[in-house]
Order: C-alpha cells, then structure tokens, then sequence
C-alpha cells in the first residue's frame, strides 16, 4: 500500500563526453560506446498517492510538454503500476507534478532522466524494494538512456544504450550547457549520420580500455571528447558550430555537441569560470545557458511531509 508521503527527487541532465555512433544493427538501431555523465541541472519531480482517484494525473510547469501517455514520465508510471500490481491499491492514483529546468529534446537526456526518478520515487513511494538492476530493466524500454540514469554519474554506455557500466571520473569539473533555441530530433539525426558516412571508423584504443569499473582522470578524458553526431548535424544547423567557438572563447577547455544536439556544452575546470562564461553567453538572444557541476549523486528520494 503506498504511503501518504509526497516524494520529491532531483532529477539530472546528461552530457555525452563521447558519443561514437557504431554499426547499424538487424533491429534499426545503432551500436553505440558512449562515455556519459550527469550534469548538476536537474528537473523536479514530486510525486504522492492518491486516494479515491485512479490513474495517473501528471502535471508540468512547461505547458508545451504533453501531460499524457505522450510524456515518459507517464510511461514510466504506467510501466511501474503494471509491474508492481496491487501495490498502490486498488481505488488509488498517482499525482505527479513536474518542474522543467532541463532544455527539452535538447541532448540532454531530460526526458529520460524523468522516467528514471519517476521509476525511483515509486520505488519509494510503493515501498517495491526494487534493486537498481530491477528499475532499469522497467526502464529500458521507454528510451535509450533511461538505463543510464541508475548508473550515475559517470558510464560507459553500449549496445544501442541499454549496456551501461559505472565508471569513475577523478578530479572535478563544471559544465556550461547552451541550448541554442531550435529542438533535433534524435531519428533525424541518425538518418543524417546515416545518409553522409560511407563507412565507420573503428573505436580508438583509448576509448576499448575505458571498461566497467575503470577509473580515469578528467584531464585524461577531456582530450578524447569527440561526438559523431557533430558532422552529421553541423551542416544542417551552422549556429552550432557558433556556439562551439563561443564556449571556447568564453574559457571552456573543450566545447561539443550533446548526444544528437541541439545542445552545446562547455567544460571548464571550475565553478568561477563557468559562471563567468554563463554570464557571457546569457546575453545572446535565442541561447538558453546553463551551469552545473558535472556530477550529481544516485538518483535519490527526498521525504517531504
Ligand atoms: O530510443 P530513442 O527514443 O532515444 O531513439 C530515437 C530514435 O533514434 C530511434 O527510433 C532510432 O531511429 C534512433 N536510434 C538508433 N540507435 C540507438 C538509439 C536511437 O538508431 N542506439
């Protein structure tokens, strides 16, 4: 039986370090190797039981986002409540209210990430006593990065994004994160990448040694950043390529496309030279600038009364 308790959970955005797109696989999807990290920009999700009121009421401060089956965070809802059956009881529902701070269909992950926290506040809410290894598997099916949302804050990502192995990141960094207005949609730019490439590079030996489990430096890694969907977009959207160098002149120590864009991000070695280029570039009409830390803890409840 759920609790009366509202849970509230953060939920983070992502930067993909490296995003190598791979062969093209019997189901239409692409192998990926991906070195993914979690941003401390995070989205708020508070969810509670409903007594006397079935079903799932969803609302979000975004009104553009759809508050039905069409948002993940639904999805995962309903993939709990199915999975978890008379858990809530049987004349009950779920309210779950969403703050949007994360770019939306930005390669952020946004969207993702919410199904994760929601899967984890009803793992809370529900008193389910799933393991992380459970969620993930509950999650996998709604998107390919929800698997990587459990493995934070730093993984390697495989398969066609359902392979995810922590690994650890040494040293710390800030990440600026502009988002330049205009949403890509993800099919699209795997079909652009598709249609311009005649064949697939090999993943470097850098990359093969980065395993589950491994630990590298940021100083390490920040030199290996490359992003596969950069090339394929680029031509389509010239200001992404603006906004690169903007990041560069502002301070990042490297500056580069987010999964499948159309978000930019920058990495600097601290919280005062992030701030600083975030007030440089805010003033840019049309660019939204974020900062956060990378890194954020595991997807973790807060009680509230
Ligand atoms: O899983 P997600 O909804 O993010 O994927 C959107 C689209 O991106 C898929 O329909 C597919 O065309 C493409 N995709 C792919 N290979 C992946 C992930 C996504 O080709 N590993």
């Amino acid at each position: 039986m759920a609790s009366d308790r509202t849970i509230r959970i953060h939920a983070p955005a992502k930067v993909n370090l490296v995003l190598r797109v791979l062969d093209r696989r019997p189901d239409g999807y692409h192998n990926l190797w991906s070195l993914m990290q979690t941003v401390d920009v995070t989205d708020t999700l508070d969810v509670r039981a409903m007594p006397g009121r079935p079903g799932i009421h969803l609302t979000c401060d975004d009104a553009s986002l759809p508050t039905d089956r069409r948002n993940l965070i639904y999805r995962a809802a309903e993939a709990v409540l199915k999975r978890a059956g008379s858990a809530i009881g049987r004349d009950a529902g779920l309210a779950i209210t969403i703050a949007k701070r994360i770019p939306v269909s930005a390669g952020l992950g946004g969207g993702s990430s919410n199904a994760a926290a929601t899967i984890v506040a009803l793992n809370e809410l529900l008193a389910l006593r799933w393991s992380p290894t459970d969620m993930m598997k509950v999650g996998a099916p709604l998107g390919s990065d929800v698997p990587f949302f459990f493995c934070a804050p730093s993984a390697v990502v495989t398969g066609r994004g359902e392979a995810v192995e922590a690994v650890t990141l040494t040293g710390c960094r800030w990440i600026v994160l502009v988002n330049p207005g205009f949403p890509i949609e993800t099919k699209w730019a795997y079909e652009q990448l598709s249609s311009r490439r005649a064949s697939v590079a090999p993943l470097a030996d850098s990359l093969r040694r980065i395993v589950g489990g491994a630990t590298a430096s940021w100083d390490q890694i920040v030199p290996l950043m490359e992003n596969d969907f950069e090339a394929a977009v680029g031509p389509a959207h010239p200001e992404l390529a603006k906004v690169a160098q903007a990041l560069r002149e502002a301070g990042a120590e490297a500056a580069m496309l987010s999964g499948s864009g159309a978000t930019v991000f920058g990495v600097f070695r601290d919280e005062a030279a992030a701030l600083r280029a975030q007030r440089m570039l805010s003033g840019t009409q049309g660019w939204r600038v974020l900062a956060g830390a990378a890194g954020t803890g595991p997807l973790a409840c807060i009680s509230k009364a």
